[in-house]
C-alpha cells in the first residue's frame, strides 16, 4: 500500500512517530517501518534536558543527532522535545539549587544552545513548554521553573526560543487536553492571554494518550477553539491503550478509535498532522507506566500492521 507519510502528504499534514536511536539501530523491522511509513519523527526521550545536557555546560547532542541524521536521509521533518518540563531533567537541575537569576540564565543558556546554536534549521516546531498544567484541574503545574520564576517562564522560555530560530514553530504541550474540559479552558486562557501580549506561539500539542474507547466527542470542536485564536494544533502523542490481553473485538475498536482521530486532525484545517508515540507494541512507553496496559500502536510486538494501521490508512 501507500506509505502513510505519502497519504499524509495529499493532505498537507505529516503523520509521525516518537523515536528512539538505540531501537533504530538494533531493530531492523522498527528501522523498516519508521523509515517507510512516518514523514516526521520527535525523540522519544533524547531531546530532553538530562541527556542534552548531563552536566551543567556539558552537552552531548550525539543521540538526538542520530535520529535528526535518520530523518534527513529519510527525507522526513524533526519536532523537537522538549525544552521546558518536570521529568527528565539532571540531578544538577533540581529545584532548590538555583535562585531565579541563575536559573534564568541557565534556561536561556539551555535554549540558545539547543534550538539556536545546534539544531537550527533542522527541528521544525518545538515543544518549548510541556506539560505545565496539573495531570487534572485548571492549576499551572508547581514545578521548578513556576516556583524558581513564575508564571512569566512560559513566555520567556517561548520569546528565547524564537530568538534562538525564528523559524521554528513554537508549541505548548499537554495531556488530557483533547476535550473540553478545566484544564484545556486554562490552556485556551493562557494561549489567549500569550498571544494578546504578542509572545511568539504557534501551536497547540494535544499529546492525546487515551485509553480505547474514549476519544473525546468534543475533540474537533475543541482544536478549533485554538484555531480560531489563530493558532496550530498538532496531535503530538497518540497512543490508545487497551487492558491486557487485547481481545480482537478491542483491537477493532482501537482501530475506530484512531481512525476518528486523523478524521478529527483532517477536520480542523489548521491541524498540522498526527504523530504516535513509538512504532509498535514492543516500544511503547505504556505497559512500563500504566502497567496492565497495553497493544497502544498501529503496530504489533512483531511490528506487523494491527487493525489500527489499516484504520488510519483508510482515514488518509
Ligand atoms: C515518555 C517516554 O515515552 C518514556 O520512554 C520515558 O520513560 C518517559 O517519558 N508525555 C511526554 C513524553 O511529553 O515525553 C513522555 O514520554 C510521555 C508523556
Amino acid at each position: 500500500g501507500v506509505p502513510l507519510r505519502d497519504l499524509a502528504a495529499e493532505h498537507g499534514i505529516r503523520i509521525g512517530a516518537a523515536a528512539n536511536p538505540y531501537l533504530l539501530e538494533r531493530n531492523r523491522h522498527y528501522r523498516a517501518v519508521l523509515g517507510e511509513q512516518y514523514g516526521s519523527l520527535t525523540a522519544e526521550n533524547v531531546m530532553k534536558w538530562d541527556t542534552l545536557q548531563p552536566e551543567r555546560g556539558v552537552y552531548d547532542f550525539s543521540l538526538a543527532d542520530t535520529l535528526v541524521d535518520f530523518a534527513e536521509k529519510h527525507g522526513q521533518d524533526m519536532r523537537g522535545h522538549t525544552l521546558l518540563w518536570h521529568n527528565q531533567n539532571p540531578e544538577w537541575l533540581s529545584e532548590g539549587h538555583f535562585g531565579p537569576d541563575e536559573l534564568r540564565s541557565i534556561m536561556h543558556d539551555h535554549i540558545e544552545t539547543v534550538v539556536g546554536d545546534h539544531f537550527k534549521g533542522r527541528v521544525y516546531a518545538w515543544d518549548v513548554i510541556n506539560e505545565p498544567f496539573r495531570d487534572s484541574g485548571g492549576e499551572l503545574r508547581r514545578n521548578l521553573w513556576l516556583r524558581t520564576l513564575g508564571k512569566d517562564y512560559i513566555a520567556e522560555a517561548l520569546r528565547t526560543a524564537h530568538a534562538a530560530d525564528p523559524d521554528a514553530r513554537l508549541y505548548i504541550n499537554d495531556f488530557s487536553i483533547e476535550g473540553r474540559n478545566a484544564k484545556s479552558d486554562a490552556l485556551y486562557e493562557l494561549a489567549k492571554s500569550l498571544l494578546e501580549q504578542g509572545v511568539p506561539l504557534h501551536g497547540i500539542g494535544f499529546q492525546s494518550h487515551l485509553s480505547v474507547g474514549a476519544v473525546p466527542d468534543d475533540m474537533v470542536e475543541n482544536m478549533r477553539r485554538f484555531t480560531d485564536l489563530g493558532l496550530e494544533v498538532t496531535v503530538t502523542e497518540l497512543d490508545i491503550s487497551i487492558d491486557m490481553p487485547a481481545s480482537e473485538e478491542e483491537l477493532r475498536a482501537q482501530a475506530e478509535d484512531y481512525r476518528t482521530v486523523v478524521r478529527n486532525c483532517l477536520q480542523v484545517s489548521k491541524c498540522t498532522g498526527v504523530t504516535v508515540w513509538g512504532v509498535g507494541d514492543a516500544d511503547s512507553w505504556i505497559p512500563s507506566w500504566f502497567p496492565g496496559q497495553g497493544a497502544a500502536l498501529p503496530f504489533d510486538q512483531d511490528y506487523a500492521p494491527k487493525p489500527a494501521f489499516g484504520a488510519v490508512q483508510e482515514a488518509l
